[in-house]
């Protein structure tokens, strides 16, 4: 039997954010192997395509040094299904502040109802990190504010590039 313990980080990541790799980190901490999705939420409409979310992440990882640790992939369909064909025991998620928990309490015990067998385990990230979201940093990156402290260095300088072209928005 396989006893190494795959886990999988789901989300839209659009962008990644510092927020992100901090929850990564502490899974990396507690898990053998960890597989970022980036998934489909159908209520959002990303503003990077997610072949350039994928590439986002991965430059991110080569920076942090983590690149040999995390795998990242895109799916589009159930996330417990593409658990299940990896062998995963478990989805990991962050949880921000109380604001997350109703949505995440909702989407765990679905995720539960269709495959009983993976759990979702939620850690906690940094309190600098608590307020960030990528909607957040998008907003302020398009008022030209600085977002440096708050995500990888390529995530900023392609940002900063879609808000100095005027076809973006
Ligand atoms: N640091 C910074 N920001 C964080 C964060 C952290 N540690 N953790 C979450 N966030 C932010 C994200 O940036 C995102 O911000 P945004 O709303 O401004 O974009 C927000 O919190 C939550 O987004 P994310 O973690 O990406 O989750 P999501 O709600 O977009 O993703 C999926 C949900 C993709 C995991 C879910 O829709 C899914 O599983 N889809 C696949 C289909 C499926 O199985 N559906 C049934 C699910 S029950």
């Amino acid at each position: 039997m396989n006893s190494e313990k795959i886990v999988v980080y789901p989300g839209t990541f659009d962008p990644i954010t510092n927020g992100h790799l901090d929850i990564l980190r502490r899974g990396i901490d507690l898990f053998d192997r960890i597989v970022i999705c980036i998934a489909a939420n159908p209520a959002k409409a990303p503003m990077f395509p997610a072949a350039e979310r994928l590439e986002m992440i991965q430059e991110a990882l080569k920076e942090k040094g983590l690149n040999g640790q995390v795998k990242v992939e895109t799916f589009d369909g159930l996330i417990v299904d593409y658990a299940q064909e990896l062998g995963a025991i478990a989805l990991i998620r962050g949880l921000r502040a109380v604001s997350d928990f109703e949505y995440e309490f909702q989407m765990a015990l679905m995720n539960r109802h269709l495959n009983s067998h993976l759990h979702t385990v939620y850690l906690m990230p940094k309190d600098e990190y608590t307020y960030l979201s990528s909607s957040i940093i998008k907003n302020v990156a398009r008022h030209g504010g600085d977002i440096k402290r708050f995500v990888p260095a390529g995530v900023e300088r392609r940002l900063i590039a879609k808000y100095n072209n005027p076809e973006v928005e």
